[in-house]
């Protein structure tokens, strides 16, 4: 497994290869979830690459960033186990150099000031800085998110759709524990308790896919019981994100809340 340091080595190495590639963005303090996305993109390519990057512009809340696990040493163990061809650790300066102006815009925002974007304001535009800076300079054939963050990868289709038509956009199913909990660098910051509550999340959005038991605000009373703060608990329609008004096709329920100080987050495709 190569490791790139920097934009000149990731240049060169792009320029070695003549096979499909398939890249897997990441912050790093990697989990099964992540593993299986590169697992998925083995199945389809040649060669993988994985970058791990903790982006600054996504982080609404400087202590989150400040938190947010890292990992490093056993993440590149974990990569080089799956057999991943090479890891891009770019530093700061080479994502986002003095001379370069992150301000790409998608045509069609609406989805970013809703749900994950209303709670955390400048997230998407975040996520969508780093990630065309990444496509244009990986320039993969393909690229693979995990469903866990199903407004992000909403948010992914429609800058592929946009700017890079020629990617293959992949979602990959949720990771989860045994308890139904979704797999997530978060849980590293959970209690032995909070980690026993934590899958009650999973029920909930459980409950009301298979029987729309009690409805939305019955299951949002229950978690608050259980000190699980919901931020929101809804249906939405993909891929905007807009709130259905009667039952379509293309569906979700997407969950964020608060355990403790931990927040997290969940969805079942309908
Ligand atoms: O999902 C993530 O870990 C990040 O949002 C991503 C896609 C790596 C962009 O920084």
């Amino acid at each position: 497994m190569i490791i790139l340091f920097s934009n000149n080595s990731l240049a060169n190495f792009r320029q070695t290869i003549a096979e499909p590639l398939a890249f897997v963005p990441t912050m790093g303090a990697l989990h099964d979830g992540h593993l299986s996305l590169v697992r998925a993109a083995k199945q389809e390519h040649f060669k993988v690459i994985v970058s791990i990057f903790v982006n600054p512009l996504q982080f609404n809340n400087p202590e989150d960033l400040l938190k947010y696990p890292r990992t490093i040493q056993n993440d590149l163990n974990l990569l080089e186990e799956t057999g991943v061809d090479a890891v891009f650790l770019p530093s700061n300066n080479d994502v986002y150099p003095i001379d370069y102006q992150p301000n790409i815009k998608l045509k069609n925002n609406q989805i970013e000031t809703v749900f994950e974007g209303y709670f955390r304001p400048g997230h998407f535009d975040g996520v969508i800085q780093v990630l065309h800076r990444f496509f244009s300079q990986i320039q993969p054939d393909s690229v693979f998110f995990g469903q866990k963050d199903l407004q992000q990868c909403m948010v992914v289709k429609l800058i592929i759709d946009e700017y890079f038509p020629k990617i293959k956009f992949n979602i990959v199913e949720t990771s989860r524990e045994k308890s139904g909990l979704a797999m997530s660098s978060r849980n590293l910051r959970l209690s032995a308790k909070e980690l026993e509550l934590a899958k009650e999340i999973y029920t909930t959005l459980m409950n009301l896919k298979r029987f729309n038991k009690n409805g939305i605000n019955h299951e949002i009373e229950r978690l608050n019981n259980l000190n699980i703060t919901t931020e929101y608990l809804s249906y939405v329609n993909l891929p905007h994100f807009d709130v259905p008004e009667h039952p379509a096709s293309n569906q979700a329920i997407v969950y964020a809340g608060y355990l403790g100080q931990i927040r997290l987050i969940d969805n079942l495709l309908l």
